[in-house]
């Protein structure tokens, strides 16, 4: 079963742009990928577009579709009626390099700004030991595919670049709370958060997590417990000694 879909890209680059229609086969079982593929190979041979695992894995083909962050290669389109017009737009917070093609170097910036796991100077890599229930912990954080729409959907960046240098987005601040709440980790993670990677400027409206493709619960496992650990340490002075001679 084949029918001829109706499709709007975004095309241009970072002087502007428009959304253009075309008119697109779509066949029974295919992706939205597929159809971009298709568009590539018949009708718009340098429409640039970013991919490369088609199995929700690399992270690479971010967009969005009828507004929504999506992976184009993990959205069906079953989800969507024949009728309908079906419109693919590069991710909105980031840099256009060309057509679905953005510049997503803000995130390796951010990245970098992370310091690595720290473990005990006197500990060889040998010797490191931990809980079950700590590594089950990290493990889901360790499911990203750093496809950066977390990033792209965060209110607080999408709509505010100025925020851009002082927040790192939901994906770098779980990746400090993973390292944060790993048993070896010896570096302080809680000011870090708060002061250097913009943990503040989170209020908890949870669009990351809704976007993640894989379920992460970014906010409710990483981000509220950094923000618990942030309000210990500043109104339980106990606490904050606690944390620092017991770090966990
Ligand atoms: Fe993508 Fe989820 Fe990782 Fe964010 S946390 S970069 S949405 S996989
Ligand atoms: Fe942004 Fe997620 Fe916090 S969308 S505001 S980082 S809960
Ligand atoms: Fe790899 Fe879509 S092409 S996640």
């Amino acid at each position: 079963m084949s029918y001829q879909g109706k499709f709007r890209v975004w095309r241009g680059d970072d002087s502007g742009g428009a959304l253009e229609d075309f008119t697109v086969e779509v066949n029974e079982g295919e992706v939205v990928l597929d159809i971009i593929h298709r568009l590539q190979a018949t009708q718009a041979p340098d429409l640039a577009v970013r991919w490369n695992c088609k199995a929700g894995k690399c992270g690479s083909c971010s967009a969005e579709i009828n507004g929504r962050p999506r992976l184009l290669c993990m959205t069906r389109m079953s989800t969507f009626t024949e009728g309908e017009t079906i419109t693919v737009t590069p991710m909105r917070t980031f840099p256009i390099i060309r057509d679905l093609v953005t510049d997503v170097s803000f995130n390796y910036t951010k990245a970098r700004e992370v310091p690595s796991f720290a473990p005990p100077k006197d500990l060889a890599p040998g010797e490191y030991r931990m809980q079950q229930v700590d590594v089950e912990r990290s493990q889901e954080f360790r499911k990203c595919i750093e496809c950066f729409l977390c990033q792209n959907t965060c209110h607080v960046v999408r709509d505010h670049e100025e925020n851009k240098e002082a927040f790192s987005g939901p994906r770098f601040l779980m990746r400090v709370a993973e390292l944060e709440m790993h048993p070896l980790d010896t570096a302080d993670r809680v000011d870090q958060a708060q002061e250097e990677h913009g943990l503040g400027l989170c209020n908890i409206t949870k669009c990351c997590s809704e976007v993640c493709p894989e379920h992460i619960h970014i906010t409710d496992n990483a981000l509220i417990p950094m923000k618990e650990r942030v309000a210990d340490r500043k109104y339980d002075p106990i606490v904050w000694l606690g944390n620092k001679l017991f770090k966990r």
